[in-house]
């Protein structure tokens, strides 16, 4: 398997069955950006139209379902293709399916109306950025559009001690959601802009200081409980991924020098909605 391969996409496999529970907003979907997503693919809908899912997420395909679309997603992991599957609400018995590289597929030019992924740059290695947009732009018919949301870095960091970041952690509530929103600033506090990359194992090596006898053991029991899953997925079951994260205004620039910029979105339902933009794109 290619080095690559095994970081950014092969990963996916050992957490397929566990995505529903672990993966929250704002990783996953929010309420606010599935209205977006939907409202998008409704206005674009004129008869017949073709779209292409990259990945298999489940709001996506349902979102198109219910507009009647033509579906066809691809994504690299039988694992994520099977789990995303068992949590679909709605099946549709026209939808294909491929289990393939979004980098190196059998997909014809100029075939689909519309591209859509959540979150799919961030999945491909940083040089391989360009390749990707590239491969989007192939497979759109002349005009096609391209709705996508990234994961982006804030330029000032919000935490500058990982006391200040667990402080702010230990008055929050119990729940996946706090996890997920630890795990993301912490990505962020250990960011390296040299080489781009979000990984567990700097954070692992972050919170490894603060491990007694195998425990956290901080006054805040909820602070804890909230490591403790952090510990336990993030950076056990997850730890060999590695995310490829830009500055915002990085990617805006790459993005205009393959798309038109016709629409942005950040969702009123998350405090992470300035660095998980929603894009509206024409080829
Ligand atoms: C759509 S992305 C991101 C979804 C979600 N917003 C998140 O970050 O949790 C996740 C999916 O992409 C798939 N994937 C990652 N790299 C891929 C690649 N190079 N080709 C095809 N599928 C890939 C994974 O198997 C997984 O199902």
């Amino acid at each position: 398997m290619e080095e690559d391969i095994k970081t950014t996409s092969a990963p996916w496999k050992q957490i397929a069955n566990m995505w529903n529970t672990y993966f929250t907003s704002p990783s996953r979907i929010s309420q606010d950006e599935n209205k977006k997503y939907k409202e998008w693919l409704r206005e674009i809908k004129k008869g017949k139209i073709k779209a292409l899912v990259l990945g298999v997420t489940p709001e996506i395909r349902e979102a198109l379902i219910a507009l009647d679309y033509e579906i066809t997603c691809i994504d690299i992991n039988k694992e994520m293709i099977l789990a995303m599957d068992s949590v679909l609400k709605v099946k549709s018995p026209n939808e294909v399916v491929i289990n393939e590289n979004w980098l190196e597929n059998s997909l014809m030019d100029n075939t689909f109306d519309v591209v859509i992924g959540d979150c799919v740059l961030s999945n491909v290695k940083w040089e391989e950025r360009d390749k990707l947009l590239l491969e989007i732009k192939r497979v759109l018919k002349p005009n096609g559009i391209f709705i996508t949301r990234f994961f982006s870095i804030p330029r000032e960091k919000p935490f500058k001690t990982i006391n200040k970041l667990l402080e702010h952690f230990s008055k929050k509530e119990f729940n996946y959601k706090s996890a997920l929103e630890l795990v993301f600033e912490l990505q962020i506090f250990c960011y390296n802009s040299e080489d781009h990359k979000g990984t567990f194992s700097e954070p692992k090596k972050v919170l490894e200081k603060f491990r007694v006898k195998n425990n956290f053991n901080f006054e805040s029991k909820n602070l804890n409980k909230i490591l403790d899953i952090v510990w336990n997925f993030w950076c056990e079951k997850y730890l060999n991924k590695i995310y490829y994260y830009p500055y915002r205004d990085e990617e805006e620039q790459r993005i205009k020098k393959f798309f038109e910029i016709l629409k942005i979105y950040e969702a009123k339902d998350h405090n992470y909605s300035k660095i998980t933009p929603m894009y509206f794109l024409k080829k």
